[in-house]
């Protein structure tokens, strides 16, 4: 379970999260949803120990992210950041080879080789494996990025804005990946989504944040309304059902 109790972040006194507090039960899809600047990315970057927060707490199955070394955590949460700033030089072999690191501490085993190989097979990134970074597109290093995070194997996958640059092929693959992860391997997957459709059909629950507090929460059905939908995103938003799920639809 995550727990995150009271948490607050100001940057230059202006504050981004205001005494957040929420709890992600294990298990399952979650969707963080928000307009720009709503301090999601900050939130994750928190609950994985990329920032201190200025106040509260964050505990990962009770452990005190702030208070938990590194690589203890590692082992437990993988996350995905928004922008990432690997040395570009890596191949992409080497990077996705690069999330077994927190387990075998750069001796990868035979294990850990397969699952690598398994990670590059499944983002179709074999015809890419040797390639450096800087020699791909923003997709493909997208998928790169994120063969790595899940090649680390953890409890907790936190992937914000995943589907950043991919095409509709790539990003309905990662979205049954992420839905696998929880349904067969029980891992706790908490996404930053900006596209509540893909969110509406792959989640379980739906966290909408605004101006750094949790505006609404719930059951993703219950959440795919336009009186929900439509002040966190200040827009009017009409819902349909498609195919079982709830769509918005807000193009015009
Ligand atoms: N390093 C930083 N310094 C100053 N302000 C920041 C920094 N990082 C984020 N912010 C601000 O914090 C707010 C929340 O940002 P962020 O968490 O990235 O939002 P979201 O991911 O929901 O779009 C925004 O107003 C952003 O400008
Ligand atoms: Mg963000």
């Amino acid at each position: 379970m995550i727990e995150i109790r009271d948490v607050t972040k100001r940057y230059d006194g202006t504050t981004v999260l205001d005494r957040v507090s929420l709890t992600i039960e294990p298990g399952g899809v979650t969707s963080v949803i928000g307009p720009n600047g709503a301090g999601k990315s900050t939130l994750l970057s928190i609950v994985s120990r990329l920032a201190p927060a200025d106040g509260g707490t964050v505990t990962v199955d009770g452990l005190d992210v702030a208070a938990t070394p590194g690589e203890v955590l590692a082992r437990r949460l993988a996350v995905l950041r928004q922008e990432n700033h690997m040395p570009v030089r890596l191949t992409v072999r080497e990077l996705v080879a690069f999330g077994r690191f927190p387990h075998s501490g750069g001796r990868l085993t035979p294990a850990d080789l397969a699952l690598v190989d398994e990670a590059i097979a499944y983002f179709e990134l074999e015809p890419l494996a040797d390639r450096h970074l800087d020699q791909l597109s923003g997709g493909q290093r997208q998928r790169a990025y994120v063969a790595m995070v899940l090649c680390q194997d953890t409890d907790y996958v936190l992937l914000d804005e995943p589907l950043n640059n991919l095409d509709m092929r790539h990003a309905v693959q990662m979205m049954r990946r992420v839905r696998r992860m929880a349904d067969d391997y029980g891992k706790t997957v908490v996404l930053v989504m900006h596209d509540i459709n893909f969110a509406s059909c792959h989640s379980d629950t739906i966290i909408a944040m605004k101006d750094g507090a949790v505006a609404a929460q719930g059951p993703t059905a219950r959440m795919m309304t336009p009186e929900v939908l439509g002040p966190v995103y200040g827009l009017d938003i009409d819902v349909h059902e498609l195919g079982g799920s709830r769509i918005g639809v807000y193009f015009s």
